[in-house]
């Protein structure tokens, strides 16, 4: 029976105590503990403290350390210790070094430094999980296990070479078979056999190297990573089956296919590092990516900054009550945990400018200090409320790490490509409205929503464009955008006019799409209004049909449609052919959640955020004001409980700058 036996939120983080002596240990295990720290993941970079030789391990200074973290009665996620090899691994075993994208051989010294496809690496990862889980599987502070760390290295050495190509006969078959998806008759880059194919080593920049292999390659990073993750995953897996395993997504998510890898885990776990120029809404969006990898089902934010980090350009100290509002954004969005990167800072290294829960004075008689433990207060008040509740969103928005990818890799039409921040466009007018979302994958059950938002549909795969035909057919609210219908999965422009299986659907076709340079634009308007202007890149479009909503308003192509609709079967598909600026997007979304009558958690004023999770207990609200100035939110009817201070609210309530309220509904 462990001491904690009630479910509750998360709280603490990533500790490194290999780094310090006896008393240090034990002066942090209280500021911890008086800090509402429950628990701890550790030794995610003690793997040289562990295997000081191939094969002789040294686990007595661990099983301290684990003794006297559950003396404080915590618990803790055991990582395995695999994403920093020690340096005899290195140097016995080059093999397990990575080679970079332009060929080189890179030396021993960095952490995730590793071929994920060395079989000597793989090899002695299982030998230290494997002694892992048997020597702790039964200790009774462990949580779970927490596998390497933020895998996401690209090697390009000879066994990836071979790999790959092995993986392609997977994938293809035959040689032939392969020159047809790759379309390799242009610029004759056909090739005879499997071994012909290399790498693709070119820089992303130079566009000379195929990028329907570049997507490839990617995937199977994927695959590869997925395959060393699972090689240690399955042996704590068995030895402790009722316990999670996962790992650390890193917060750059691009390199890894996490709708891929995610599913191989027992629990999403991601490292939350939002920059302080970035809009709120845009860390709430990766919140909901995460939530849509682990299928909508609560996960684990594992890291995040108590203060400032270091690798930032400028790396700016945590405003007060910062920290408060990016733990509750990742609770709001549905995390069941609020972890932190670091216990205590470093005195050296690469991070020791890196902000942590311990300073370097190391007495806790600082504004961080002070924060975080009022969190982990307010955290244990709210014991397990919202623990595994989930969000029933009325709209999604399609995302795609593929077509991520391959949108990125194409060369043209435009050099601005940048996915993530275009998808954000989308999300901002309804994260602005307090309209709950689901990002949602081209595999899921489409049914379930009133709205759906597909920016940059590029790739067609999975059916996903006869999936979204017959969801408007159905009486759904399709919005597709510019960049729309080009591809198939080996991004072959392979369906005739853009925006290819969406045609009929939305009753038009694209003929040319112009692209726009950062200082140009152009605008939208009815008749002779002007609504706002747009840019990017400007679709001319022929209507089949479609009606146009509005015009373009300048250049040889004004008059022509920049955005349109199409009734089609019991629903309507909406077409943008370029970017519009946020307040004429905003007013266009708000009307097609109009017309199917989806209404916001709650009308607000200000820079606050809403969002909403449910679990057995019920529904909890979560307001956070972004702002420097206060914020109103109109409650209705209804009467809150704000279960951070027992005040109960309702009709129109104010919440100071930068403040946060957990509401409860309160029925009486
Ligand atoms: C990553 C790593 C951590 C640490 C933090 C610093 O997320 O997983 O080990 O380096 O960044 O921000
Ligand atoms: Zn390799």
């Amino acid at each position: 029976m462990s001491y904690i036996s009630k479910p509750y939120i998360l709280f603490g983080g990533d500790f490194n105590p290999e780094q310090w002596d006896r008393q240090t240990l034990e002066k942090d295990l209280l500021l911890l503990k008086n800090a509402g720290v429950n628990t701890l993941t550790l030794p995610v970079f003690a793997w040289a403290k562990m295997e000081p030789e191939e094969g002789r391990y040294e686990f007595d200074w661990l099983d301290e350390i684990l003794d006297r973290i559950e003396a404080y009665e915590m618990k803790y996620f055991l990582a395995t210790p695999t994403c920093a090899q020690p340096a005899w691994m290195s140097k016995k075993y080059p093999e397990v070094l990575p080679v970079d994208i332009a060929g080189r051989k890179r030396t021993h010294g960095m952490r995730v430094f590793f071929c994920y496809n060395s079989p000597k690496y793989r090899e002695r990862a299982a030998a230290i999980a494997t002694v892992m889980a048997e020597r702790y599987k039964f200790r009774k502070g462990l949580s779970g296990w927490h596998v390497a760390n933020e895998y996401g290295t690209y090697c390009y050495c000879e066994n990836c070479q071979k790999r790959f190509r092995q993986w392609l006969v997977e994938r293809y078959g035959t040689i032939n078979s392969l020159n047809e998806h790759w379309h390799t008759t242009f610029w004759g880059r056909q090739v005879y056999s499997f071994d012909e194919v290399m790498l693709p080593t070119e820089l992303n920049d130079d566009y000379r190297f195929n990028p329907t292999v570049q997507l490839d390659y990617m995937r199977f990073v994927t695959d590869s990573t997925i395959e060393c993750y699972e090689n240690e995953a399955r042996i704590l897996k068995k030895a402790r089956p009722d316990l999670p395993v996962f790992t650390n997504i890193s917060g750059y998510i691009k390199k890894l296919n996490q709708f891929k890898m995610v599913p191989h885990m027992d629990v999403a776990g991601w490292d939350n590092y939002p920059w302080p120029t970035d809009d709120p809404g845009f860390p709430a969006m990766k919140h909901d990516i995460m939530r849509a990898a682990n299928g909508g089902k609560s996960y684990y934010v594992m890291e995040q900054s108590p203060n400032q980090q270091n690798w930032q350009p400028y790396n700016k100290i945590k405003r007060p009550g910062e920290v408060r509002r990016i733990a509750y954004q990742g609770l709001a969005h549905g995390s069941d945990s609020s972890m932190f990167f670091q216990m205590h800072q470093s005195i050296a290294g690469q991070e020791k400018f890196h902000g942590a829960i311990i300073g370097r004075n190391g007495d806790g008689n600082t504004r961080i200090y002070r924060e975080i433990s009022e969190l982990g207060e307010e955290l244990a008040r709210l014991e397990d409320r919202f623990v595994g509740g989930r969000t029933q969103a009325e709209v999604g928005i399609l995302f795609d790490w593929e077509n991520w990818w391959a949108l990125e890799l194409t060369s043209g039409p435009t050099k601005d490509m940048d996915y993530l921040q275009e998808v954000f466009r989308y999300y901002k007018p309804l994260y602005d409205m307090n309209v709950p979302v689901d990002m949602v994958h081209y595999q899921d059950d489409l049914s379930k929503y009133k709205v759906l938002i597909a920016p940059m549909l590029y790739m067609m795969k999975d059916h996903i464009g006869e999936k979204l035909d017959q969801f408007v057919k159905d009486g759904g609210v399709l919005l597709a955008t510019y960049m729309t219908g080009y591809a198939d999965e080996n991004d072959r422009c392979v369906f005739g006019a853009y925006p290819g299986p969406l045609r009929k659907a939305l009753g038009l076709w694209v003929e040319e799409t112009d692209a726009l340079r950062p200082e140009e634009e152009n605008t939208v308007c009815i008749g002779d209004r002007t609504l706002g202007i747009c840019g990017f890149l400007c679709d001319l479009v022929q209507l089949e049909t479609a009606k146009a909503e509005a015009v373009y308003g300048q250049d040889f192509y004004a008059d022509r449609p920049v955005i349109t609709s199409n009734k089609y079967g019991r629903g309507r598909a909406w077409y943008i052919a370029s970017r519009l600026e946020y307040k004429v997007l905003k007013q266009l979304i708000k009307g097609l959640l109009k017309s199917r009558r989806v209404e916001p958690l709650f009308e607000s004023e200000g820079q606050v955020e809403i969002a909403v999770r449910e679990n057995k207990k019920g529904k909890t609200y979560f307001l956070i004001n972004h702002g420097n100035e206060t914020a109103s939110v109109d409650l209705g009817a209804g009467y809150y409980g704000n279960l951070l201070n027992h005040h109960t609210m309702q009709g129109e309530i104010f919440i100071a700058a930068g403040d946060v309220l957990v509401l409860m509904p309160v029925h009486n």
